[in-house]
């Protein structure tokens, strides 16, 4: 039987492990489900759908909400199934065999991954010590590489450090390409690029209804960008992706804006006592503009800690084979009682 693409062959999935266990901290989900308000207009939306006939293929209602929250117009909005479907239609129409993307590690490893399994080489600069991107650094890859797709992504996962305007306007001003900064976590930080977006630039905002909206089973994301960069990325997007149910869900969570602000409140307070509680213990942190944190155990190694918290039913992500992630675990913020079961069961693994 024929086996797949030999480049394809080599590649290793990003999988986070899906075991059975009390409190899931791993994948930077919100421990709160939407309003049920919300639940109740989607439920009733669906009982009125037509499902014989196909969704509104451009998606047309759900773009005009996303842009008006943004003060942008529809046409300068693509949706998708999950933020990381849109980053693979950029690829697909913006990288390809013979285009490179540029990222620069530690970060989100689908923005290799992506790249890769649409046949885009990856070219790979790296962050300082601390995790900050030097706009140096930028330049000097994006001089030699000459890529069509640079990543950033603000807050960085895994790492949760913010890639500020400096490095953002550094980036356009070298890239030959499309400057994309995945703000999936830009909610739980002041800091945004989306105010940059226009015409004359070709940066690509990306976000996404997992994290902050509470709706990671829906998957929804979208970019904005200019008009004519979202065109060329609708060319490699199939007939229909985006079924009705989903663009439903989206539009309507739009409605509930306060109550997504307010959950996020809660999350970012959450933050600040998860971090002073970790503070206490021996580990160290870093400072996080996301929904989690990164942490690494001065005295026991990562996947030992991982395994200890597993066993205590607490589930956690395992950075710790992840380049220049050696030793580093990264939790969700969670309910209260969620990060307390955590810090327990931590201190236990740790004492
Ligand atoms: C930085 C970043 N971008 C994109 C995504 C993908 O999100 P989605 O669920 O919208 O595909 C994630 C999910 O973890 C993420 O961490």
């Amino acid at each position: 039987m024929i086996g797949v693409r030999d480049d394809l062959a080599e590649l290793e999935g990003y999988h986070s492990a899906q075991v059975t266990v009390d409190v899931r901290l791993n994948t930077n989900e919100s421990p709160y489900p939407p309003p049920a308000a919300w639940r109740d207009a989607f439920l009733a939306e669906l009982a009125a759908t037509p499902f014989h006939r196909y969704p509104d293929r451009e998606a047309r209602a759900l773009r005009e909400a996303i842009g008006r929250l943004h003060g942008v117009g529809p046409e300068q909005v693509l949706a998708g199934n999950g933020s990381n479907e849109v980053i693979q239609a950029l690829c697909l129409a913006y990288g390809g065999p013979g285009r490179t993307a540029a990222v620069f590690e530690p970060t989100y490893a689908l923005h290799s991954h992506i790249p890769r399994i649409t046949g885009t080489g990856v070219a790979v600069g790296q962050r300082r010590d601390d995790f900050t991107l030097d706009p140096a650094e930028v330049e000097r890859v994006v001089a030699e590489a000459q890529p069509a797709i640079t990543f950033l992504c603000s807050p960085n996962n895994p790492t949760g450090v913010i890639d500020g305007p400096e490095v953002i306007e550094a980036a356009l001003a070298v890239a030959p390409g499309l400057v994309v900064v995945d703000e999936a976590y830009g909610q739980f930080t002041s800091s945004s690029a989306l105010s940059m977006v226009a015409d004359d630039r070709a940066l690509v905002v990306t976000r996404t209804f997992s994290k902050t909206w509470s709706m990671a089973g829906c998957r929804l994301g979208y970019l904005v960008a200019p008009a004519a960069v979202v065109a060329g990325a609708e060319r490699a997007v199939l007939p229909y992706h985006l079924d009705a149910a989903t663009q439903i869900a989206g539009r309507l969570a739009l409605q509930y804006t306060a109550e997504m602000e307010a959950r996020v409140a809660a999350l970012v307070a959450e933050r600040s006592r998860l971090a002073a509680a970790l503070a206490a213990l021996p580990v160290d942190t870093w400072p996080s503009g996301a929904n989690f944190l990164l942490f690494r155990a001065r005295n026991v190694d990562g996947p030992a800690v991982w395994k200890g918290l597993v066993e205590r039913s607490v589930l956690v992500r395992d950075c710790s084979s992840w380049p220049r992630l050696d030793g580093c675990l990264r939790v969700t913020v969670g309910t209260p009682d969620e990060d307390d079961a955590f810090l327990a069961a931590l201190t236990e693994v740790l004492s």
